[in-house]
């Protein structure tokens, strides 16, 4: 993953990692069906996942930019939602493909950085390593 992308949080960091890895995967799996569905589901499950682990933590920390995050993450599960019907037309498969993991990079940049951002200055207020 390119360094712009670390946010120095190692297990988000390590989670953004995997779920890049699959969406490079999917993407050169476009003409086996059987796998690409695979790693369809996959990414969905680990993508959940990771947006409920930074959810969590924002919650615990109650980060006051939660709401417009959370949102962040939604439009990325829609987005990908969006590619499970395999039986459009492959232009629109083509046009749609990247988009996911434009949006899940760009978040990445947008929310994920001011959020760890936050959560450095206050793991320091409260004295936590
Ligand atoms: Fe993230
Ligand atoms: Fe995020």
């Amino acid at each position: 993953m390119d360094s712009k992308y670390i946010l120095g949080i190692s297990e988000l960091d390590s989670q953004h990692e995997e779920i890049e890895t699959i969406f490079n995967a999917l993407q050169g799996a476009v003409e086996d069906k059987e796998r690409w569905h695979n790693l369809f589901e996959s990414l969905c499950e680990k993508l959940k996942f990771h947006f409920y682990a930074e959810e969590s933590i924002m919650r615990i920390f109650a980060y006051p930019e939660s709401q417009e995050h959370r949102k962040s993450h939604l439009e990325v599960l829609k987005s990908l939602e969006s590619q499970k019907d395999i039986n459009l037309p492959s232009a629109d498969i083509e046009k749609l493909r990247d988009q996911p993991m434009r949006l899940f990079l760009e978040q990445i940049l947008s929310q994920d950085m001011r959020f760890a951002a936050f959560i450095k200055r206050n793991k320091e207020r409260l004295g936590i390593q």
